[in-house]
């Protein structure tokens, strides 16, 4: 048995040594320490030995099945960087030839136009705000002066997540007004941007996800004159020169007065496809924040008023690049996303 054990050694080393490919390889590797292989067959009879025997046997073969390994991997190796000689000697190897590129991945257009959005807000004072995308009803309506069965929820198509209507995924940034309220002491000023959702037919301007910045000001005698100011202030520096601003009243159940802010068209003139030939573009809903809002929040509506706002950002970056369906941006095209 033991002559066994060095005759196998010997031969499997010898075509190891003689192996020219992985094939030969993978061979020697069935024939030697495969299951079926020549190793295996001694390792069985072990019990069949004397007992006194079986011991020692065992551990020779199975050192003999390591060694055998271990030459494979390292002829492998060899046989690789043969390989790899033989093709750098050959005549069309050219080492000046540049690497593969690498693919690079860049940040979403809406995370480019986000973060343009929070260093402008940060250079006038603002805090940065998050808030939980799956909202109770109550801060996402009822404390935004939104009860149940108000009609105003009907101007939101809702995800309710829960059967009770406890739990919604969130419509719109609002909710972290009462939020920002309740953890923040006045004055002060925050914007918060995130995702928001509704139940809606996609359409070139409708996606059930798309996403939003809140503004909010608490403070002493705020007016309608901080709220433009602040967002004219806001647009200026987004479009490197002043545009021009209007108010029609809006109608949101947080705000008194509430309005609808629109800007110039910063495309043209006299009216383009942007535009649809008005001129004008809405940009955001804004008010002065309803006192009932203020106490839901916790700040004494006597002492405290304040400013909010609330934008799209899928709009201001389609605005920005031009891009004319807000499909895009959840599509996960690459053609779209390359370009950014
Ligand atoms: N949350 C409102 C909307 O989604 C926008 C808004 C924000 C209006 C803040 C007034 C004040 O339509």
């Amino acid at each position: 048995m033991e002559n066994r054990l060095k005759e196998l050694r010997q031969s499997a080393l010898k075509r190891v040594e003689a192996a020219a490919s992985e094939e030969d390889l993978r061979a020697v590797t069935r024939e030697f320490i495969g299951k079926q292989g020549a190793v295996s067959e001694l390792l069985a009879l072990i019990p069949n030995l004397p007992p006194a025997e079986r011991g020692a046997m065992g551990k020779g073969a199975n050192l003999l099945k390591r060694s055998i390994g271990d030459a494979i991997s390292e002829r492998k190796l060899a046989l690789e960087a043969l390989a790899l000689d033989a093709q750098r000697a050959g005549g069309d190897f050219d080492p000046s030839l540049p690497g593969a590129p690498q693919m690079r991945g860049s940040l979403h257009p809406l995370t480019l136009v986000r973060r343009e959005v929070e260093g402008i807000f940060s250079s006038m004072g603002y805090s940065i705000l998050d808030g939980p995308e799956v909202e109770l009803d109550y801060y996402n309506f009822q404390a935004l002066n939104i009860p149940e069965h108000h009609p105003a929820r009907e101007m939101q198509d809702t995800f309710y997540c829960d059967s009770g209507g406890k739990l919604v995924m969130r419509t719109q940034t609002s909710p972290v007004q009462i939020r920002a309220m309740e953890s923040l002491s006045p004055p002060f000023r925050v914007i918060a941007p995130g995702r928001v959702f509704r139940n809606e037919e996609a359409d070139a301007t409708h996606e059930h996800t798309f996403h939003q910045v809140e503004g909010l000001v608490v403070g002493r005698d705020i007016t309608v004159g901080h709220l433009t100011g602040v967002l004219k202030g806001f647009l200026r520096q987004l479009f490197q020169r002043d545009l021009d601003v209007r108010l029609r009243p809006g109608y949101f159940p947080f705000v008194e007065p509430g309005f609808e802010l629109d800007i110039r068209c910063p495309f043209c003139e006299e009216g383009c496809r942007v535009c649809k030939k008005t001129c004008w573009v809405e940009f955001c809903g804004c008010g002065l924040v309803h006192p009932t809002v203020l106490e839901a929040g916790g700040i004494d509506p006597e002492a405290w008023t304040g400013f909010a706002f609330g934008f799209g950002l899928d709009r201001l970056v389609m605005l920005r690049h031009g891009i004319d369906d807000i499909r895009h941006f959840m599509g996960g095209d690459l053609r779209f996303l390359e370009q950014f």
